[in-house]
């Protein structure tokens, strides 16, 4: 079994795209395979490190710079660091890239149409964007812009495996030679 370096890997997608029970299945698996891991999350991490933070295109992007900074504190802790947020901005995922040496940034894009995650809205959250109950929704009047070139892709479904997607990330890790730090 190949040792894996601390890396970080960041799962962007729109809300209700997968990324949490994706993050939940990624953790797991690490944990089984005795790799030391932690992660981060949207919606705990908004109630408190962020809870200052709202859903403007500034806000959003001060919640990934700040997550950033933590997530690095992590990696140089020694730990594989689960991250999922929706970080719609390519130039916010670039700048938590930019403090990462080459290939332990790794950028996942739970590609879940739009269309499916309204569809479930799970959180209730689509429903009261379209009545105009909460504004700056992602995908509804706030922008995604999905990523240019991610390591890995996962064309994601509701019936899709959350363990075949944490699976095949793994993979990924494991098939990708990484230079400690
Ligand atoms: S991000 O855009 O700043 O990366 P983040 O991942 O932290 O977002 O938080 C997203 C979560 O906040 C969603 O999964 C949803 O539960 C909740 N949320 C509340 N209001 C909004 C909104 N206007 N747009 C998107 N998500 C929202």
């Amino acid at each position: 079994m190949k040792k894996l370096a601390p890396c970080v890997i960041w799962l962007t997608g729109y809300s209700g795209a997968g990324k949490s029970s994706i993050a939940a299945e990624l953790e797991k698996q690490l944990s089984l395979l005795g790799i030391e891991n932690t992660s981060l999350d949207g919606d705990v991490v908004r109630e408190g490190l962020c809870q200052d933070l709202g859903f403007s295109n500034q806000d959003r992007a001060e919640n990934i710079r700040r997550i950033g900074y933590v997530a690095h504190q992590m990696f140089e802790a020694g730990l594989v660091v689960v991250c999922a947020f929706i970080s719609p901005f390519q130039h916010s995922r670039d700048n938590v890239r930019s403090l990462f040496s080459k290939g332990n940034f790794i950028e996942v894009f739970v590609d879940t149409p739009l269309a499916v995650c309204e569809q479930r809205d799970i959180k209730g959250l689509y429903k009261k964007a379209r009545a105009g109950e909460i504004k700056d929704f992602t995908g509804i009047d706030s922008l995604y812009e999905k990523p240019l070139k991610p390591e890995v892709q996962i064309e994601y479904q509701y019936s899709s495996s959350p363990i075949k997607a944490a699976e095949s990330i793994i993979d990924y890790l494991m098939s990708h030679d990484r230079t400690d730090k």
